[in-house]
């Protein structure tokens, strides 16, 4: 199964089915987000150092117009986890992981990996044959979970600078590293 993206239940699965959710272990719920999640992100990311938080307009225009293209995870009624990204414009075949976070007291149970699998499980997303997210050089645990999903697809991961600390950040920020995966097969 480890080649295998697509567990046989979710082959075919109607977008209906997502936006239902699906009940996965823990009682955590995976569905596409809506705008009404745009502040329970906003919070989450807040108490989630080292994550950059954005604007609350920014959070709600990831829930809302990419609200296909970002899972929420939900625990009676709370949200304990989300992933935003988008198809690149000028590459469709390739999935940009935003940001990806898991409260505190949900962390260290595959609750991301699970998230993002959800994403790449999804209908609509069948033709994506890449990953690209950035990190900070010193976001072990970040650079851990991408480096675990690479290995689990068996896929190449290529990491260079993106957004250069001086260059792009004005020595405020560190280097943003693009961490690409793929080509994922399916
Ligand atoms: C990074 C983060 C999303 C991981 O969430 P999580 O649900 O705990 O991660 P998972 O349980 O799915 O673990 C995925 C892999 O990463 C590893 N990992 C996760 N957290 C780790 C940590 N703190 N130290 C070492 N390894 C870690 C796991 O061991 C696992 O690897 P494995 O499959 O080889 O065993 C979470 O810690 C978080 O939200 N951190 C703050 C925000 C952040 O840094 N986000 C990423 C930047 S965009």
């Amino acid at each position: 199964m480890k080649n295998q993206l697509i567990p046989q239940a979710t082959v075919g699965m109607e977008r209906s089915a997502w936006i239902r959710g699906l009940t996965l272990n823990m009682d955590i719920t995976l569905r596409p987000a809506v705008s009404d999640d745009g502040l329970a992100v906003h919070r989450l990311v807040a108490s989630s150092p080292p994550l950059d938080t954005n604007s609350l307009y920014c959070n709600l225009l990831q829930a809302s117009h990419f609200g296909d293209t970002a899972v929420a995870a939900e625990m009676e009624g709370e949200l304990v986890g989300f992933v935003s990204g988008y198809l690149k414009p000028d590459a469709t075949d390739t999935y940009f992981l935003w940001q990806v976070v898991v409260g505190e007291a949900a962390r260290g149970q595959g609750l991301a990996k699970r998230m993002v699998q959800s994403l790449m499980d999804r209908p609509t997303l069948q033709g994506v044959r890449f990953l690209e997210t950035t990190i900070t050089p010193d976001n072990e645990p970040s650079q851990r979970l991408f480096k675990s999903l690479a290995r689990d697809w068996e896929a190449d991961l290529d990491v260079s600078v993106l957004f250069d600390k001086d260059t792009h950040f004005g020595g405020q920020h560190d280097n943003e590293e693009l961490y690409r995966i793929g080509p994922i097969r399916r």
